[in-house]
């Protein structure tokens, strides 16, 4: 009976954000039920990227409406309900911006940059970001898909549980290298795309962007904003070879400073420090040969101007509740 009631509520919303979107119906509704079909919970979610991959308001009525087959089709108030919440929030959304779902990164899909190339010059210049973002990070991408299509059990995984399963047996052995490489790859630039933003932003300024929660722990646990930014410059220039510096939440809730090798990250089940980035820098050489050539340490020092405090503060927060940033 309360199925019943709670599905004719959710169809008769969806109906009516809907009527601007019938064409995106079944679009949206697709994922939803492929999802159920494959026995995952990950449908929520699949609407809610429909209705990012398509644009406007007509998307999110779509996303409602599939939101509302699901809980019709499934009967299940408790899946209706996860189906519905982030669908809900994008419907209700008087202006496009909001958007829950772009903090979903889908396993097979580059995201575009948050910002034009150019946006972080002089501090790193549009070619660099052209070929690190078009080529490098595609790279990653197209290598984790052709890897998950020879082990398909995978697929009910979104990039998040893939990258906590590197380095336990959920991975099978004969694409472990590969989920790992380019699993790793694809989250840790998508997570770095969205950490910058033009140093003449406001986003940009730590003193007005950073949050006071955010502000406070780094006094906490590294004494001072510059005592920080020496030792996570220290920690970055230290990273033999190919890697990350990282600024995380440990899971005893201090800010920690550490490194991985090639694309690892903190999340991996084999990282010696596991916690949930904040921050992170990539210290390929990919990253800042062009401009920087060989000189790492001025890359770092550049790379500080760009920072999105901002979305930081927000990885912060999400971590201090166990969420992993740039994910649904
Ligand atoms: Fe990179």
């Amino acid at each position: 009976m309360l199925v019943q009631r709670f599905s004719t509520l959710v169809a008769r919303r969806a109906a009516s954000v809907a009527k601007a979107g019938d064409a995106y119906v079944a679009r949206a509704a697709a994922p939803v039920a492929n999802a159920h079909r494959d026995g995952t919970s990950g449908y929520s979610s699949s609407a809610v990227t429909s209705a990012t991959n398509m644009q406007g308001k007509k998307l999110a009525a779509s996303a409602a409406a599939a939101a509302a087959a699901a809980s019709i089709i499934f009967g299940s108030p408790a899946l209706a309900y996860n189906a519905v919440s982030p669908a809900f929030m994008v419907a209700s959304a008087r202006e496009y911006s909001i958007q829950p779902s772009s903090r979903t990164i889908e396993v097979d899909k580059l995201p575009p940059l948050p910002y034009k190339p150019e946006s972080l010059e002089p501090y790193i210049d549009a070619q660099t970001m052209n070929i690190h973002h078009d080529k490098h990070h595609n790279t990653y991408v197209t290598k984790l898909k052709a890897a998950l299509d020879s082990a398909p059990d995978l697929k009910s995984k979104d990039l998040v549980e893939l990258n906590k399963a590197v380095g336990t047996d959920a991975i099978p052995s004969k694409v472990a290298t590969a989920v790992r490489n380019n699993g790793g790859g694809h989250w840790n630039h998508s997570f770095f795309w969205k950490i910058m933003a033009p140093a003449d932003s406001s986003e940009a300024d730590y003193d007005k962007s950073a949050s006071k929660d955010l502000q406070e722990a780094i006094r906490n646990d590294f004494g001072s904003k510059d005592e920080f930014k020496s030792k996570f410059s220290d920690a970055a220039v230290g990273v033999f070879g190919s890697g990350w510096a990282w600024l995380s939440l440990d899971s005893h809730g201090h800010l920690i400073i550490t490194t991985t090798p090639n694309q690892d990250n903190p999340l991996m089940a084999v990282a010696k420090d596991k916690s949930i980035p904040v921050l992170g820098l990539d210290v390929w050489e990919h990253a800042y040969y062009l401009k920087h050539q060989n000189k790492r340490p001025d890359y770092i020092k550049d790379w500080f101007n760009v920072i999105n405090w901002n979305q930081v503060s927000d990885n912060f927060s999400r971590a201090q509740k166990g969420e992993v940033p740039a994910t649904k």
